[in-house]
């Protein structure tokens, strides 16, 4: 199958790890008979520098003309001080809403070489963690109208947070889709003692529930959600959330697996192209040095092979080559145990060992 992937290596460790998912995807593609064309995408600081924004519109059409798209990370540092509307940042955003992907799909899942790298006890790890959040991605605070004023010489900023009623029903409805596929249980957070996006989150959750009578809902503030993360988090199976308490309970529920470096993500809008990331940003402190941890972006790419293209078996073969390789005890620097004894027994690697290890494994 010939599929054309629009590329994004953007800033920080991005060109690193997404070079190490590009040698994965062509070993995949030279053992199943597949042929992938790449597109490479200007976006993010890179492209500030180069284009004068973060992603010009023809970058945004070569995505939307590609099968999906591959993202490693954006921003850093030397951005910091461009204007809000130019910032790196604002090319991702740009893009997940050009691309109408609406459905970004977080799971947290511990993999079983790894318990030791949580920083939970041992008896709530033992319990297992194996829940996705499935977060609002195009809408919310991050879209609404931004502002920075002076009122009677005071300086004031503000940021709209709207959701309407369709918003909030199509992302409930993938909720349900997806818990129906696993252990049928999905726990909608808000904030609705505060929020009216909130209250009304709430009533259309449970207005489209009777469509689904096979899964369990349950609703939970958001605070609590992060608390009950970190106490209990064997009781999640799927959580549905807006854009913002998403990016907040999505970075806590990676640490618990043991590093934010292993979390892949899929944004799927109404047809089949997505855009597949690592979940973390582009740590700009370790960039250019061969020690960011790559799996983040293999799995992604794993992720988009599956849902985007159809290639289960090739995606499983991805998945296996990354399980082959942890229990060889490679390790990347994020994912090194912390007591003496279990971190004897692995092997530190870099960045593109990682990927060249894991390429080999694949089969
Ligand atoms: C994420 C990131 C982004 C977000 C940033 C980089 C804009 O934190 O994908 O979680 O907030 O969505
Ligand atoms: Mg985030």
């Amino acid at each position: 199958m010939d599929k054309t992937i629009a590329v994004i290596r953007g800033d920080g460790i991005g060109p690193e790890i997404i070079t190490q998912a590009v040698s994965v995807l062509e070993k995949t593609a030279n053992i199943y008979g597949h042929r992938f064309i790449y597109n490479e995408i200007d976006m993010g600081g890179m492209a500030i520098d180069k284009w004068g924004e973060p992603l010009p519109d023809k970058m945004l059409q070569l995505c939307r003309e590609s099968d999906s798209v591959l993202l490693g990370a954006v921003g850093g540092e030397k951005w910091n001080s461009v204007p809000g509307h130019i910032r790196p940042e604002k090319g991702l955003l740009k893009l997940r809403a050009g691309m109408g992907a609406y459905s970004n799909n977080r799971p947290a899942k511990i993999w079983k070489q790894l318990a030791s790298a949580s920083p939970l006890k041992k008896d709530i790890v033992d319990k297992g963690i194996d829940f996705i959040i499935v977060r609002e991605l195009i809408g919310g605070v991050y879209f609404g109208e931004h502002k920075t004023d002076t009122a009677d010489g005071i300086r004031y900023a503000s940021d709209m947070m709207i959701y309407n009623e369709s918003e909030i029903e199509r992302i409930c409805r993938i909720g349900f889709e997806t818990a129906r596929k696993r252990r049928k249980k999905l726990c909608s957070v808000e904030k609705s003692n505060i929020l009216d996006t909130s209250r009304l989150w709430k009533k259309v959750v449970h207005e489209i529930a009777s469509d689904y009578p096979d899964v369990t809902l349950t609703d939970m503030l958001v605070d609590n959600c992060a608390m009950q993360i970190v106490k209990d988090p064997s009781q999640f199976d799927v959580i549905v959330t807006e854009n913002m308490f998403g990016d907040i309970l999505s970075d806590e529920a990676s640490m618990i697996t043991g590093s934010i470096g292993m979390i892949p993500s899929s944004s799927l809008g109404a047809g089949t192209k997505g855009v597949y990331e690592p979940i973390h940003g582009s740590a700009p402190d370790i960039a250019g040095k061969d020690i960011a941890n790559p799996i983040g972006t293999i799995l992604s790419a794993a992720m988009m092979l599956r849902y985007s293209f159809g290639m289960a078996d090739e995606a499983d073969s991805i998945e296996k080559a990354v399980s082959e390789y942890l229990d060889a005890g490679y390790r990347t620097a994020d994912i090194l145990p912390r007591e003496a004894e279990e971190k004897e027994k692995c092997i530190l690697v870099g960045c593109s060992e990682c990927g060249r290890l894991i390429t080999n494994y694949i089969k």
